[in-house]
């Protein structure tokens, strides 16, 4: 089943209220290509003005709390990434599962708390180098759905991500064909997982997309867009690659 596509860039810790205008071509490229979903995911402080300046633009955030409110100083709730303007929320990212040592068991009670507030949740699974080199880059991937996929997610309601550590921000990207075997690899333990609502969530690949790769990336099968860490900063480089998936 061809889903439709969604690119996402993630801006990680850049980004200021100057950075704001990149949004303007970034939501006209949006315009121009129906056929596929776009977003950014700026950094908590940037969510607001982001969704006041390009309110035709999904606006998402990099995590948000598992907690509706409470004593967790620092965090964010998802009600109130959603007063804020948020429609998507990351959660799982590959960053945080090392930085901050986010479990599967904490990256669903994050993607089920986002869905309950009408969230779409995009989470984040990927092995390292070191467990793709002994072999076990599947089984990894593997594991980390079975403890982290949201059992009540829906085809609208949640979204995966498979960014392979290792190529994250590196420039290097796994063959056409890795790609090809680890996207229907999640794409049938989705279908375990989800009953009928599994062919249905979309399988974003993240990890060093560029504009001079994303056409081959989006092509491969069970490819259902982007998320896209470095390129997505500036329209120069995100405009192109959002071209590239809405050709693939
Ligand atoms: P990158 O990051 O595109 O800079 O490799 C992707 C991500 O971490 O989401």
């Amino acid at each position: 089943m061809a889903l439709r596509k969604l690119v996402a860039g993630n801006w990680k810790m850049n980004g200021s209220q100057a950075a704001l205008a990149e949004l303007d071509a970034i939501l006209a490229a949006a315009d121009a290509h129906t056929t596929l979903d776009v977003a950014i995911c700026p950094p908590f402080t940037l969510i607001a003005p982001a969704a006041a300046r390009v309110p035709g633009l999904a606006i998402g955030a990099q995590d948000v709390h598992m907690a509706q409110k409470g004593a967790h100083t620092g965090c964010v709730s998802a009600a109130m990434l959603v007063e804020a303007g948020a429609s998507l929320a990351i959660v799982g990212h590959s960053e945080r599962r090392a930085d901050n040592h986010e479990t599967d068991a904490e990256v669903q009670a994050k993607a089920s708390a986002a869905i309950a507030a009408g969230l779409t949740a995009i989470l984040c699974v990927g092995e390292t180098e070191a467990e793709r080199d002994a072999g076990h880059a599947l089984a990894v991937v593997a594991g980390q759905l079975d403890g982290s996929v949201p059992r009540e997610g829906t085809g609208d309601t949640l979204v995966i991500a498979y960014e392979p550590v290792w190529a994250i921000g590196t420039g290097r990207t796994p063959s056409v064909a890795d790609v090809a075997e680890m996207h229907a690899a999640i794409r049938a333990k989705l279908d375990q997982l989800l009953d009928d609502e599994g062919p249905k969530v979309r399988i974003l690949y993240g990890g060093s997309v560029k504009p001079e790769n994303a056409a081959e990336l989006m092509a491969v099968a069970e490819v259902d867009g982007a998320l896209v860490g470095g390129a997505s900063l500036t329209a120069a480089q995100f405009v192109p690659i959002i071209a590239g998936a809405a050709a693939a």
